[in-house]
């Protein structure tokens, strides 16, 4: 079962971990789901089953927001100092450092992605997520507000306190599992939530080796509880539920409008973190050097399955020949092959439909007249492997244009006008993120300031940084993840007044 996964070796407590079903995590204890049924993730480099896992629904749900309901009104959670949280965060970050390579072993065999990059990319950032919410529990401040009512008689002493918003339903996805989990659970942790996280059903293992660190890091029980399972069950119930207060969501737009209306009920609050189709604008006084790998690994950066993905490269007209071929030769450089070779830079898909689905936007740009320079089919054989491509001669309306494809797959188009570009730039329903790449800094400035996306990148692409905020303009969705701005997700305000 575990063995024909690549020429690396699988650690052995790896191997241990996903040989026998995974239960879910509940009340610090691991328990069978309450129908008993399990479902099997895949290991998407063979298409083979990979663990079975605990199939969580309504149910157990309902168990799991019980638990953390009761965490919530736990002393031991409610009265824990500010500073002794911090710790626990921080000692949390530790643990996982502790055991990078199995963390990064399940990934890569979970999710497809090279080793090389959870090893250097998925683990650290998450650890460096939960030191920096670690930081911000005694941090959490309100205000004195001066009031401008009272007198020399009645005097009025008024202030705000920032308290957690209670119980959290998080719905993550599977191009980042961990990284992802970590940035729902960092902040819910800091400001002193509980939580019911449900893992994509692609990708759980994980999650629910980060859930066995939770218990030994010393979280009260409750605090943390992690039910895989399908979306359409278990995800459903977790965003309707009625005695969860806030959930928070990363995945589809579709998905996300689901989750809006399942909060309607009890309207929980509600934080989105969906899909775009972000424009990467290359100018032509831009220094090629850079800028050629720079483009390419927009898009290519863990194959393309990234929501702030560089998938709509503009360049400016004399230097399109140059950047096209430039990145096109660089795609052809790119070996695609399982997580688990040591020179693989690109693995497969996640899942049979994630490469289905790319495929039919290959085929669809294909049909209707785009042209591909490099790659533009999936490659055969047993995995869900697809060439990395660079569609030319495409147009404004065409879906792979407009629609966000979450695979290695970029088009190019050139452009002569700056104020036609921004506003191509910005005709998309989504808003998540942007490039610009140019020697110029005022203009580029200038152009980032015109974009309506919630992170723009300047010369680079794929920077993130716990402190960073993160997040959608448009249908890209609601909120900030990461920096001091998250933490407004996870708290109330209450503004408390007195007379004295
Ligand atoms: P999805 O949005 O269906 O899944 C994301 C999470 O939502 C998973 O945990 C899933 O179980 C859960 N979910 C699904 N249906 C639900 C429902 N009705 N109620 C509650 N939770 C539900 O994404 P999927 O189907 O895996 O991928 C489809 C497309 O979504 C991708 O091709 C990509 O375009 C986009 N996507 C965007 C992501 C992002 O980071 N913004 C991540 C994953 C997918
Ligand atoms: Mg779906």
């Amino acid at each position: 079962m575990a063995t024909a996964v690549g020429s690396a070796a699988i650690d052995s407590r790896v191997e241990e971990f996903i040989h026998k079903p995974r239960h879910m995590f509940i009340n610090n204890q691991w328990v069978p789901a309450a129908s008993g049924k399990t479902f099997p993730t895949y290991n998407p480099a063979t298409g083979e089953i990979l663990a079975q896992v605990a199939e969580g629904d309504k149910e157990d749900i309902n168990r799991a927001v019980r638990a953390a309901r009761a965490a919530f009104e736990n002393p031991a959670w409610t009265y824990m100092t500010a500073s002794q949280r911090g710790r626990l965060i921080w000692k949390l970050a530790d643990l996982i450092e502790s055991r990078t390579e199995e963390f990064a072993q399940l990934e890569s065999l979970d999710n497809g992605k090279p080793l090389a990059v959870a090893r250097v990319a998925d683990v650290p950032l998450t650890v460096d997520l939960f030191h920096y919410m670690a930081g911000w529990t005694t941090k959490i401040e309100g205000n004195t507000i001066p009031i401008s009512i009272g007198s020399k008689r009645t005097q009025y002493f008024a202030y705000t306190r920032r308290e957690p918003v209670g119980v959290v339903g998080q719905i993550i996805p599977w191009n980042f599992p961990l990284l992802m989990a970590a940035w729902k659970l960092g902040p819910a942790l800091a400001t002193g939530c509980c939580v019911v996280l449900k893992p994509a059903e692609q990708t759980p293992l994980s999650v629910l080796l980060l859930a066995e660190l939770v218990a030994e890091a010393g979280f009260p029980e409750g605090v943390v509880n992690v039910v895989p399972g399908y979306g359409e069950t278990a995800g459903a119930a977790l965003a309707a539920h009625p005695d969860v207060d806030k959930v928070a969501f990363t995945g589809s737009t579709e998905v996300g409008k689901l989750i809006l209306q399942a909060a309607a009920g009890n309207l929980k609050k509600v934080s989105l973190e969906l899909g775009g189709k972000s424009p990467n604008i290359i100018f032509e006084d831009a220094d090629a050097r850079s800028t050629i790998p720079g483009a390419a690994s927009a898009i290519f950066f863990n194959h393309g399955q990234c929501c702030c993905a560089g998938s709509r490269l503009y360049i400016e007209k004399n230097m399109f020949d140059q950047v096209v071929e430039g990145v096109a030769e660089q795609a052809k450089k790119i070996k695609v092959g399982p997580g688990f070779e040591p020179d693989t830079n690109m693995g497969p898909l996640v899942s049979k439909e994630q490469l289905d689905r790319v495929c039919n936007y290959l085929e669809s740009g294909l049909n209707e007249g785009a042209e591909a320079v490099v790659g533009g089919k999936k490659k055969d054989g047993a995995g869900y492997f697809v060439e990395p491509t660079v569609l030319v001669k495409t147009n404004p309306n065409m879906k792979v244009v407009r629609e966000e494809i979450f695979g290695p797959v970029v088009t190019a188009s050139p452009f002569s006008d700056i104020d036609q570009i921004v506003a191509e730039a910005n005709n998309t329903e989504y808003g998540l993120a942007a490039g610009v790449w140019t020697k110029d800094l005022s203009k580029a400035h200038r152009v980032a300031h015109k974009l309506r996306a919630g992170t723009v990148w300047i010369n680079c692409y794929n920077v993130f940084d716990a402190a960073l905020p993160f997040g959608g303009y448009k249908q890209s969705g609601w909120g900030r993840e990461m920096g001091h701005e998250v933490l407004e997700l996870y708290t109330e305000v209450k503004a408390i007044c007195a007379a004295i």
